[in-house]
């Protein structure tokens, strides 16, 4: 799966990006809230790897994309998503450099219309820690119902945080069908 917006451009891990991948995503800013915090370099090279095995989304596996500038292709983030029957979990990750300025709403839109329009998928969903607040504005931002907030119940790297529940459901996105986005599924 390819999807591009005006700026970005969201296709697969590439051995290449594995350097890129393991900087952002070990940075302790960015992996404060994230279940997979990778320690060392071979565990982006393992990342990347088992993605690459999947040629397409599964029922229960996550499936992440790279998130790309378009005019250079730099590696600037990641977003993924798990399927459970028509239903999809997502999340997404930018680093530092690229943070506020809109790039993970943007792509969010493009993988929503996507997930909605070509998947056909009933409900998006996130879960944040809501001491994350740049993930809250944002899940926000794209129009998402916060559905429920349960405490501590989660043990996280070994302590007990509280979870909040955002979705979305295919009737409230405005492009459901993909329409009026900007956007141009390449594949
Ligand atoms: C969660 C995360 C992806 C949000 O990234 P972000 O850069 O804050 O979100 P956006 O790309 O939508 O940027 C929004 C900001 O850019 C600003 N912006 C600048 N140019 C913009 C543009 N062209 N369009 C829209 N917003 C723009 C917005 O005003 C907004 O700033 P504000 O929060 O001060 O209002 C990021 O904080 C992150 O990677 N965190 C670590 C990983 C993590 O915890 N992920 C959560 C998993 S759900």
């Amino acid at each position: 799966m390819e999807l591009a917006t005006a700026r970005l451009r969201l296709d697969a891990l590439r051995a290449g990006d594995a350097e890129a991948l393991f900087g952002y995503r070990a940075d302790p800013g960015v992996c404060r809230y994230q279940g997979w915090r990778p320690a060392a370099l071979a565990d982006a090279e393992r990342f990347i790897e088992d993605q690459s095995a999947l040629a397409a989304p599964a029922q229960g596996r996550w499936f992440q994309r790279a998130i790309r500038r378009r005019d250079d292709g730099v590696l600037i983030g990641d977003v993924g998503f798990c399927l459970a029957d028509a239903q999809a979990e997502f999340g997404i990750t930018l680093a530092p450099a690229a943070q506020g300025k809109g790039y993970a709403r943007e792509a969010l839109h493009a993988l929503f219309d996507w997930l909605f329009g070509e998947l056909r998928v009933h409900r998006v969903h996130a879960s944040v820690d809501p001491r994350n607040a740049p993930s809250m504005a944002l899940l926000q931002a794209m129009g998402m119902r916060k559905e429920a907030h349960y405490r501590e119940s989660l043990l996280f790297h070994g302590e007990w945080v509280d979870d909040v529940v955002f979705g979305l459901l295919v009737r409230e996105w405005p492009d459901a069908a993909g329409k009026g986005a900007g956007i141009a599924a390449l594949r």
